[in-house]
């Protein structure tokens, strides 16, 4: 264009005269060239730009090559040793908008050098935001079909394709869960570890709220409470889930279109009550002192329940229950009672986490079942759950003296003390008649165990026994935890 300017400065009529045809067109063809030139150079500029600015860089995750997968399933195959926590990689689904605030919880509980994995955003955090987990932005999920559920559903849907794609080497393991889920890993190792990773398998828990089931599905993960995929499983998800995904665009969650895409491969889920959604509202305290018969192994949904202990904050809650489960991980809030016979006094303890006192007798059956202290998710209501709940008794003498977990010790033999410290009683229970004033004058209990071995969780399961001394000094209570004997029952 150039030239041409140039030859018109030459003869300034030659220009107002018409060009030949085959002068036009040439001129035309020119220009042409010389514009998809331009483009073109200008595209790969854009693009080498783009590529070594770390400002403008596509943010998506990308894969890297990973080892054949059947390759690995092999090697997998010919090792034998038990699983730990090095055959685990945690995929954390999170969002920029709640890291900042949720990242106290993953904090509490991740333990740089021993759990693997990352938390899976849409975009790089805010520099400013520090935390131990590291992190990958999440490959693109903007380009499939959505008719219901947030942008999120489909993103974090995928975190096990992306974990996996990671490469990371020696995974036995993909672990999900929320930004907002406490893992009690060892124990998560134990239940994993009675499973064969070397077939597909797909392990967590549903909702306790039965309206949650009934809008979502029985027979799937929850994502908040957290769910483990086997890595075989996983290899097959990667190669499907894309097409599922799209199939499913009219699911609401993350973790029901997981559970389609599990489906479709024919693989139904583990279900393990040690996964807790927590899918209720107000005090979970009903729900912690009466745990199923199963290792502790997550808690979700804290934000939305009241602290576990009172007067300390959420925060400062979890860091206590982590004191006893750092010592014994396996017996955290296993609940055991027994009765003084005497005063006619209900004793049920949750290790680690609360004892309760019931003036009353009250049999097995009654104190297993959950206290009423709590409402479902959605609705806010008494109920139903997908356990049977006892309410909490109007009339306060017959409520329970609870005693708070104050402090855990070790001894050399193994054996450990936990103590539990009375918290502040109503005043108008002090009226109640003598044996429960009897009860009201003890402070502290004192409650002595033996460590629980993660072994006995690949057995069936049998609630252990617990003993009263009889001697109450000091206003303290002691207790001793042990295991039943063949034939002993807890009868009032
Ligand atoms: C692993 O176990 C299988 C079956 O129990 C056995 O056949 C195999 O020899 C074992 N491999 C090793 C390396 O111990
Ligand atoms: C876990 O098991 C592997 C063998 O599969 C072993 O090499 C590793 O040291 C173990 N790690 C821990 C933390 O126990
Ligand atoms: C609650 O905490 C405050 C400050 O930590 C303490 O002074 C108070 O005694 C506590 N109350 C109970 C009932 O433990
Ligand atoms: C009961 O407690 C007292 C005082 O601590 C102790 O001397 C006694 O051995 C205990 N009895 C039993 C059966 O543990």
């Amino acid at each position: 264009m150039c030239t041409t300017r140039e030859q018109l400065g030459q003869d300034p009529f030659k220009a107002i005269k018409p060009f030949p045809l085959e002068k036009t067109t040439d001129f035309l063809k020119t220009s042409l060239k010389a514009a998809v030139s331009i483009i073109v150079i200008f595209s790969i500029s854009l693009v080498i730009y783009s590529v070594f600015n770390p400002n403008t860089r596509p943010a998506f995750f990308h894969w890297s090559e990973l080892q054949n997968p059947a390759l690995y399933i092999s090697q997998l195959n010919s090792d034998n040793s038990t699983t730990n926590i090095s055959h685990i990689a945690f995929g954390i689904g999170g969002s920029t908008r709640t890291w900042a605030n949720r990242v106290q919880y993953s904090d509490l509980w991740w333990k740089p050098d021993v759990t693997r994995g990352f938390v899976f955003l849409e975009k790089k955090p805010h520099p400013k935001t520090r935390f131990k987990i590291q992190h990958r932005v999440s490959s693109d999920w903007t380009r499939f079909k959505r008719t219901a559920g947030s942008d999120s559903a489909v993103r974090i849907a995928r975190v096990v394709v992306d974990l996996f794609r990671v490469g990371l080497p020696n995974v036995r393991w993909f672990v999900m869960g929320d930004d907002d889920t406490v893992f009690f890993s060892d124990n998560l190792v134990t239940v994993l570890s009675k499973y064969d990773h070397r077939r597909m398998v797909y392990v967590g828990g549903n909702s306790e709220s039965v309206e949650q089931d009934v809008m979502h599905a029985y027979d799937m993960a929850f994502g908040g409470g957290g769910f483990a995929i086997s890595y075989p499983l996983a290899a097959e998800l990667v190669r499907v889930m894309d097409g599922c995904l799209n199939r499913y665009h009219y699911f609401y969650g993350s973790d029901q279109r997981v559970w389609a895409c599990v489906g479709e491969l024919g693989v139904a889920l583990s279900r393990e009550s040690g996964f807790h959604q927590i899918d209720v509202r107000g005090d979970l305290f009903g729900l912690l002192t009466a745990h199923p018969m199963a290792p502790l192994v997550s808690l979700h949904h804290l934000d939305s329940v009241k602290p576990l202990f009172p007067n300390q904050s959420q925060l400062e809650s979890l860091t206590t229950l982590m004191k006893a489960y750092e010592i014994d991980p396996s017996r955290t809030l296993q609940q055991c009672f027994c009765y003084n016979h005497k005063h006619k006094w209900s004793v049920s303890i949750s290790w680690g986490y609360a004892v309760q006192i019931y003036p009353v007798s009250l049999t097995a059956k009654e104190l297993e079942m959950p206290l009423l202290t709590f409402q479902t998710w959605r609705s806010r209501s008494n109920g139903p759950f997908t356990f049977n709940t006892r309410p909490v008794d109007p009339d306060p003498c017959r409520q329970p003296i609870i005693f708070y977990f104050n402090s855990v010790e070790e001894d050399v033999g193994g054996e450990t003390i936990t103590t539990y410290k009375k918290f502040e009683v109503k005043p108008v229970i002090k009226s109640c008649n003598r044996e429960y004033a009897r009860a009201l004058a003890i402070e502290n209990i004192v409650v002595s165990a033996s460590k629980m071995d993660p072994q006995e969780w690949k057995e069936v399961p049998r609630r252990h026994c617990c003993e009263i001394n009889r001697s109450l000094t000091h206003q303290t209570m002691r207790i001793k935890i042990r295991k039943c004997k063949h034939s002993e029952t807890i009868t009032i």
